[in-house]
C-alpha cells in the first residue's frame, strides 16, 4: 500500500471504540473466541433469511449474525432454534458495540450488510462513511470481503466513491439478478420491479487501519 492510501482514511477523523460500552447482557460465544470455522459477520439480519441459508448452504464457516430491532431478531431466532444450525450464532445487540467488544483484529472472512436503513436523511449513519467501517476493517482478514447490497441508488453510488476515495478498497458492483431471493427486503424490492445492486469490497496486502493491533 503507498502512504497515500494510508493517508486517505487515517485523515478521517478516528471512530473511538473506548467510549462504548459492552451491549447488555453482553458476552462472547465460545466460537469467537476458540474459532473453529472461519468466521463471516452478517450486520443487520433481520428475521434472518440470509443467515439461515447461509449457515445451510456453508457448514466450513461460522456466521455471526447481528440484528438490533427486537422483534426481528425474535423471529429470527425461533427459526434458528428449529433448525439447530451449529454453525450459526444469532446476536440481539447493536452491532456497533457487539464487534468492538467481541471481535479481534484480522479475523473475519466476510462481513455482509444487507439491505442496510437508507439514513437518506442522515447519511452520516450509512455505513461507508462511519468513522467506525475502519474499525470494521481492521477485523477483517487480508483478502477478507465486505458485501453490500441495496436498492438505493444515492446509497451504493455513495459506497463505491467511499470505498475508492476514501477507504481505497478494490471493489466491483453489480445488478443483482431478478430472481435473487436473499432476504426478505431483496425479495420485496425485486418482486416490486426495483433495481438492486450489490458492491463487494475486498481488503489487500498490505492494508492498514488505526485499529490492527
Ligand atoms: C432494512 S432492514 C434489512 C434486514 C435484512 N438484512 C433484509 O435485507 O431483509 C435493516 C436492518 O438492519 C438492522 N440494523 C440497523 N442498524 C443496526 C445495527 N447498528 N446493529 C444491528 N442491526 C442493525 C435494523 O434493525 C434492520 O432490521
Amino acid at each position: 500500500m503507498t502512504d497515500n492510501l494510508e493517508l486517505s482514511h487515517q485523515q478521517q477523523r478516528a471512530f473511538q471504540p473506548q467510549k462504548l460500552s459492552a451491549p447488555r447482557n453482553f458476552m462472547i460465544p465460545a466460537v469467537v473466541a476458540n474459532r473453529p470455522l472461519p468466521m463471516v459477520l452478517e450486520i443487520g439480519a433481520g428475521k434472518g433469511k440470509h443467515a439461515l441459508s447461509f449457515a445451510r448452504q456453508s457448514p466450513d464457516k461460522h456466521l455471526i449474525a447481528i440484528e438490533r430491532t427486537r422483534n426481528k431478531f425474535d423471529a429470527f431466532t425461533k427459526l434458528a432454534e428449529q433448525q439447530k444450525l451449529s454453525n450459526l450464532s444469532a446476536i440481539h445487540a447493536d452491532a456497533i458495540a457487539w464487534i468492538v467488544h467481541a471481535i479481534a483484529p484480522n479475523s473475519i472472512e466476510r462481513i455482509f450488510i444487507l439491505y442496510p436503513n437508507p439514513e437518506q436523511h442522515n447519511p452520516n449513519q450509512q455505513w461507508l462513511n462511519m468513522p467506525f467501517f475502519e474499525f470494521l476493517l481492521s477485523r477483517l482478514q487480508v483478502g477478507g470481503e465486505v458485501i453490500l447490497a441495496t436498492n438505493i441508488e444515492a446509497y451504493i453510488d455513495n459506497a463505491e466513491r467511499q470505498a475508492n476515495e476514501v477507504w481505497r478498497l478494490p471493489n466491483t458492483r453489480h445488478q443483482v439478478a431478478s430472481d435473487s431471493q436473499r432476504t426478505h427486503f431483496e425479495v420485496k424490492y425485486l418482486a416490486r420491479g426495483e433495481t438492486c445492486w450489490q458492491l463487494t469490497l475486498r481488503k489487500p496486502e498490505g492494508y492498514k487501519t488505526r485499529f490492527d493491533n
